[in-house]
């Protein structure tokens, strides 16, 4: 079977994709460890909810086809996102301390950060991205696979899923016009981001 017919193959597709739902569930175990930790020790949880997804099969396909990878089992190594988790913050503060407590966990090793919050993409966009791979425990033994997480406020959520949703499958054909204003809706949201903050900070009376 080649491997468009695997992944097009409900049961081989779960069964190639189950070490890839561990390595969510580690590093969602994780991540809720973290907020946990931190709602008992300030009484506020910085997490406002976490998502994940396993990459479809179409995707997969797209994305190897994209980056002229073989079309064979191996190649499924070269993607970083077949395991993926969105974790949606508060406030831009809570972003980078978590991703800190992450990659402090000594069985995690950083692979890749890409930050879209102090670097926003040239369409606005504003996100985290992390890839960590994590140890998976399998019959044949230990083995580590990559997950990536996107980090990202609540308002950079809001952007990106209606951006992604007015844009699906019109990206080529949209204006500049229509661009420019995606991107002051991110401008602003970004700005409120920063407002939000300040006052939950002078409300809560932190410094920062
Ligand atoms: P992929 O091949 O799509 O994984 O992209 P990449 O490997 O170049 O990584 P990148 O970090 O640029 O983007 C990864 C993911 O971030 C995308 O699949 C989207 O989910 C999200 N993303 C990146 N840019 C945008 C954007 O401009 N708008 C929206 N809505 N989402 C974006
Ligand atoms: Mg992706």
């Amino acid at each position: 079977m080649d491997l468009k017919d695997e992944l097009n193959d409900h049961k081989t597709f779960w069964k190639i994709m189950q070490p890839y739902r561990q390595a969510i569930k580690v590093m969602k175990m994780k991540l809720e460890s973290i907020d946990d930790e931190l709602k008992c020790e300030n009484g506020y949880s910085p997490i406002h909810n976490i998502q994940s997804r396993i990459k479809s099969p179409e995707s997969i396909m797209d994305k190897l086809q994209r980056k002229q990878y073989p079309l064979e089992r191996q190649s499924l190594e070269k993607l970083n996102d077949i395991a993926g988790l969105r974790v949606i913050c508060h406030y831009i503060n809570d972003i980078q301390y978590i991703s800190q407590l992450l990659i402090m966990h000594d069985d995690i090793i950083l692979v890749k950060k890409m930050n879209y919050i102090d670097y926003p993409k040239d369409t606005g966009c504003r996100s985290l991205h992390l890839v960590l791979e994590v140890p998976v425990y399998l019959k044949s033994g230990k083995m580590k696979l990559p997950v990536e997480i996107q980090m990202r406020t609540i308002a950079m959520d809001f952007w990106a899923s209606l951006e992604h949703e007015i844009l699906y499958k019109n990206k080529d054909q949209v204006s500049q016009d229509i661009c420019e204003e995606l991107q002051q809706c991110a401008s602003r949201m970004a700005l409120t981001d920063l407002q939000m903050q300040k006052i939950y900070q002078k409300v809560h009376k932190k410094d920062g």
